[in-house]
């Protein structure tokens, strides 16, 4: 050990050392089942009518955006509080501002089939899931380090399956049922599906808006 080690060292072991841990990156596990027939219903509609047959590169179906279906009122109210709430509570000012859905909509992975890694621009603010079918060996959800300076010197971790300051990515494995968020600046993706049986998905995004919008002044003149 040099010098300068030992020195370091003999500090620690004098000092009580205090750690500021800062700029967390938060995701939101919530089980909800009980929405699952009602969502279900809904999506299994949209699937059908998808009438594509599965590419052998990307096996995957998607359907269209349902946010707007009114059957599904209660589900979207609870993911639109949701999302609010997690911002509030964030530390953002919401108190004027509401939030609204761009996008939602059921994604049906066959095996082999996995989502690379992304980010929800044009405006999204919350991003998220809500698991329908899961079958065993299931595709995992990841979500990835958003440090762009760490990524750039980064070192090799001890063990990787230990979730540490050093991770560069943690996933989640889905469950029937479950919700997840996270603010659409931490990029997802998910590992590959491998079950004979998809895995289905619905996939949600937010944005932020003035819950009163102000008339730009030179469009009310004349
Ligand atoms: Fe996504």
């Amino acid at each position: 050990m040099c010098k300068a080690a030992e020195q370091v060292k003999e500090v620690v072991q004098n000092t009580q050392l205090q750690i500021a841990y800062h700029f967390p990156c938060p995701i939101y596990l919530i089980e909800r089942p009980d929405f699952l027939p009602q969502v279900n219903e809904v999506s299994e509609e949209f699937l059908k009518q998808q009438q594509q047959t599965l590419d052998e590169i990307y096996p995957v179906k998607m359907t269209g955006n349902y946010f707007a279906d009114p059957r599904l009122d209660k589900f979207t109210e609870f993911v639109g509080s949701t999302a609010w709430n997690i911002l509030n509570e964030q530390g953002y000012f919401m108190q004027d501002k509401v939030v609204s859905f761009t996008e939602m909509w059921t994604q049906e992975h066959h095996k082999h089939s996995a989502m690379e890694q992304h980010v929800h621009g044009y405006g999204s603010q919350i991003v998220g899931f809500y698991f329908l079918e899961v079958p065993e060996n299931s595709s995992r959800v990841v979500f990835h380090d958003p440090r762009m300076g760490k990524a750039q010197i980064d070192l090799p971790e001890t063990d990787v399956n230990q979730a540490t300051i050093a991770s560069k990515m943690i996933n989640f494995e889905p469950k029937l049922g479950l919700m997840v968020f996270s603010n659409a600046w931490l990029a997802h993706s998910f590992t590959r599906h491998a079950s004979e049986k998809p895995i289905k998905f619905v996939h949600f995004n937010l944005t932020v808006q003035m819950a009163q919008t102000v008339a730009c002044p030179a469009a009310e003149v004349i």
